[in-house]
C-alpha cells in the first residue's frame, strides 16, 4: 500500500507539477512520451528556435489584413526588421502593403499549411488576428465558429508543437450581462451573449489550459473597441466610434446605430499595438495571469459627438438603433478595471478622448486635402 500511494504520488508529481510550480509543469513530460497537442511523434522542441540563434523574432500575424493587422505589421518590422515579419491572411493584399514587406496566403482552418509556414520561415511568434468579429458572427453563426474556434484550435496546435510565443487578442465581449459592468475586472462572471464572445472566452480558456498542460507561452490581452484613421474596423460593435470621424470630414452629418447613452471603453489603436507588444516582451515572471484587461477611455456616442463638436460645431448627429448591435452593447463592459496589466507590467495608456479626437481629425483631414490635391 505505502509504495502504491508512493508511485502515485511521482504519477500525480508528473501530471500536476510539483506544487510550488504553477506553469509549464508538463512540456517535459508530454514531450518526452512523444504526446504533442496533434500527437506529433517527434520531439516537438525540436523546432523551437530561441531568440539567441536570431536576435529578433521571426513573426507570422495571422489575419493581418482587418482594421489592426497591417499596423502591428508596420510597429514590429519597424522594432525587428521588415523581413523578420510576416503578415498573412486570405484576402488579396493591397498594393501599399504587399510592397511594404513579407505577405503570404494562409488560411487559418488549413492545419497543414499553417504548419509549413511555421517551419519554413522559422516563425517563433505568433499573432493570431484572424476572426469574425461581434456583429459579422451574429450574422453567420457557423462561419464565426469555425474561423474563431476551430481555427484557434489549429494555431494552439501549431504554437504548441513548435515552440512559439503565441499572442491572441481577446475583447471586451468575452463578458456578458451577468458580468458586472462598471467597472469589469480580469476575474468575473463570462457568460456572454453572442458567438463571438462565447469563442473569445473559448480561446482565453484553452490558451491557458495549453500554457498549463503543454507550457505553450500564450498571452492574451482583451483589447477595447479599437478606433483608427487608416484602417476600417471589421464589423464590431464599436464600429461607430471609428465611422463618426469618417462622415464627419465627408458629409458634416453622421447617423449613429447604437443610443446615444451606450457608454463603452475604447483605445486609440497605438495604444493597442504598443500593448500588444508590451505584454508579448514583458518577463515570464511579471506575469501573474496571461489573459489582461486593458483600457485607456470610457465614453457614449453622445459624449463623442459633443467633443468633436467642440471642433466641428456644424457637425448633425443622429440616431437610427440597430437592435442587434445595440442588443450585444447593452451586455458588454461599460468601463474595463485593466490594474492587474498596469501594476504587473507597467501599462499606461497615452491617448485619453481630446487627444484621440485631435489625432483623428489630424490624420483624416491632411488625407482628404492629399486626395483633393490630386
Ligand atoms: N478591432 C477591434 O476593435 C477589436 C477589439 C477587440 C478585439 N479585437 C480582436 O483583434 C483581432 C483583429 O481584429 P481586426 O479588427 O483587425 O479584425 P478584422 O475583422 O478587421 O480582420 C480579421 C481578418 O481575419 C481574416 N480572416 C477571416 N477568416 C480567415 C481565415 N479562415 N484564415 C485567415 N484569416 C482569416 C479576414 O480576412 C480579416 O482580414 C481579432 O481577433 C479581434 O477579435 C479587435
Amino acid at each position: 500500500m505505502p509504495v502504491l500511494r508512493a508511485l502515485s504520488k511521482v504519477v500525480k508529481q508528473t501530471l500536476l507539477g510539483s506544487p510550488g510550480c504553477s506553469c509549464q509543469p508538463l512540456t517535459v513530460a508530454v514531450r518526452n512520451i512523444s504526446f504533442s497537442p496533434r500527437q506529433v511523434t517527434s520531439d516537438a522542441s525540436f523546432h523551437s528556435v530561441s531568440f539567441s540563434e536570431t536576435d529578433h523574432p521571426k513573426v507570422l500575424i495571422t489575419g493581418g489584413l482587418g482594421q489592426l493587422g497591417v499596423g502591428l505589421a508596420k510597429m514590429l518590422r519597424k522594432k525587428f526588421g521588415k523581413n523578420n515579419v510576416i503578415l498573412s491572411d486570405i484576402r488579396k493584399p493591397p498594393s501599399s502593403v504587399f510592397h511594404s514587406g513579407p505577405f503570404i496566403y494562409s488560411d487559418i482552418l488549413d492545419y497543414k499549411n499553417l504548419r509549413e509556414i511555421v517551419v519554413n520561415n522559422r516563425i517563433t511568434w505568433l499573432f493570431h488576428y484572424s476572426a469574425l468579429l461581434s456583429a459579422v458572427g451574429e450574422a453567420n453563426v457557423a462561419l464565426a465558429r469555425s474561423v474563431n474556434i476551430t481555427g484557434l484550435h489549429n494555431i494552439l496546435d501549431i504554437a504548441a508543437e513548435h515552440g512559439l510565443r503565441l499572442f491572441v487578442p481577446s475583447t471586451i465581449g468575452a463578458f456578458g450581462p451577468t458580468s458586472p459592468r462598471n467597472p469589469t475586472p480580469d476575474l468575473c462572471v463570462q457568460r456572454p451573449r453572442t458567438i463571438y464572445g462565447v469563442s473569445k472566452v473559448h480561446a482565453e480558456l484553452m490558451g491557458e489550459y495549453y500554457h498549463h498542460r503543454y507550457g505553450l507561452d500564450f498571452r492574451c490581452l482583451r483589447y477595447p473597441g479599437i478606433i483608427s484613421a487608416d484602417s476600417m474596423p471589421g464589423g464590431g460593435t464599436t464600429d461607430y466610434a471609428v465611422q463618426i470621424f469618417h462622415d464627419a470630414i465627408k458629409s458634416g452629418k453622421f447617423e449613429c446605430n447604437l443610443r446615444p447613452d451606450t457608454r463603452l471603453p475604447m483605445m486609440y489603436i497605438d495604444d493597442c499595438l504598443r500593448a500588444t507588444l508590451e505584454v508579448m516582451e514583458a518577463p515570464v515572471d511579471t506575469l501573474s495571469m496571461r489573459t489582461y484587461n486593458i483600457n485607456a477611455m470610457s465614453f457614449t456616442p453622445e459624449e463623442l459627438a459633443q467633443e468633436l463638436q467642440k471642433q466641428m460645431p456644424e457637425l448633425e448627429v443622429t440616431y437610427d438603433v440597430d437592435h442587434v448591435r445595440q442588443a450585444i452593447a447593452d451586455s458588454w463592459p461599460m468601463n474595463f478595471d485593466d490594474s492587474n496589466a498596469r501594476k504587473e507590467w507597467g501599462w499606461k495608456h497615452d491617448y485619453d478622448l481630446p487627444e484621440l479626437i485631435q489625432t483623428m481629425l489630424n490624420y483624416l483631414s491632411s488625407e482628404t486635402r492629399v486626395a483633393r490635391a490630386n
